[in-house]
């Protein structure tokens, strides 16, 4: 890992800041991406002071000019990226598609949506020709199942979607492309939506087969996972890190009752 480097957008909070965390524990030198530049050189800095290798940069991963001049500059201080981690995103509120304000929607397609695809386009090319490399990408609950978040759910869906695109395009290069799937995960991002009476952290716990919360850092391993050489044949894959959500969610539908006790 010493000579490995990892860039992670939306790294300066929650699951990214996570991932990391972990990569530069693993090893990696990492490229801190975010939109907040402030919490992204914190993030770098308390990775350096804890002994690891870490850069920050101030990118706003839907604006195409602004990835394409990170890159660059990625590409000339440290080289091509061993692992990219696409962590940027936000979050909806519920509402109706027949309702949805349309500028919400836009917005939360080109952050999530295009902003994943101007990461791995520009980081892509990079691993491309390097012959080598990993990206992961960042689903959710929302990439399997219908939630009523207009755009979040389908910007979601259409994400493990370009996943596996981008791991047939790229695998014959030795780049592997994955994402992780992950479920509801208190970080600042969900914080602020149990706040404001948004999301119910009961019902949350609900949905969980284990019966406890999923961590950041359960997410990070996964990635750090997906990253390593110990994943060298999986690729494609938009990996649910869930607790179970998923089974749980189905099972508990059941129309003649459930035996279980929850
Ligand atoms: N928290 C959850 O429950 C959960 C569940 C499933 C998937 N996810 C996904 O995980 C990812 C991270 O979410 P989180 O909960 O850690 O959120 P978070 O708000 O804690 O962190 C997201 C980071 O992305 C950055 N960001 C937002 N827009 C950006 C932009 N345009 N350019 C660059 N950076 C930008 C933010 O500044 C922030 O630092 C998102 O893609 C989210 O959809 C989260």
């Amino acid at each position: 890992m010493e000579q490995r480097t990892a860039v992670v957008t939306g790294g300066a909070s929650g699951l990214g800041e996570a991932c990391a965390r972990r990569l530069a524990a693993d090893g990696m030198g990492v490229w801190i991406l975010d939109r907040d530049g402030v919490r992204a050189v914190g993030v770098a800095r308390s990775i350096v002071a804890a002994g690891g290798r870490a850069w920050s940069a101030e990118v706003d991963v839907a604006d195409e000019a602004s990835v394409t001049k990170c890159a660059a500059r990625v590409a000339e201080e440290t080289g091509a990226p061993d692992c990219l981690a696409t962590a940027a995103g936000v979050l909806e509120s519920v509402a109706s598609v027949l309702d949805v304000d349309m500028a919400v929607h836009d917005r939360v397609w080109a952050v999530n949506y295009r902003g994943t695809v101007l990461t791995a386009r520009a980081f892509g090319r990079q691993m491309r020709a390097a012959g080598r490399g990993s990206i992961v990408t960042f689903g959710s609950i929302n990439s399997y199942a219908a939630l009523p978040l207009p755009a979040y759910c389908p910007s979601k869906t259409a994400l493990m979607r370009l996943t596996e695109m981008l791991a047939v395009e790229l695998g014959r290069h030795g780049v592997r492309v994955n994402g992780v799937a992950p479920t509801f995960v208190l970080t600042p991002a969900l914080q602020a939506r149990v706040d404001a009476g948004e999301r119910d952290l009961s019902r949350i716990l609900a949905v969980s087969a284990l019966g406890r919360a999923v961590t950041p850092e359960n997410i990070a391993d996964v990635v750090a996972f997906l990253c390593s050489d110990a994943a060298a044949a999986v690729t494609g894959l938009m990996m649910p890190v869930d607790a179970g959500y998923q089974a749980v969610s189905t099972y508990t539908g059941f129309p003649g009752g459930v035996p279980w006790e929850g």
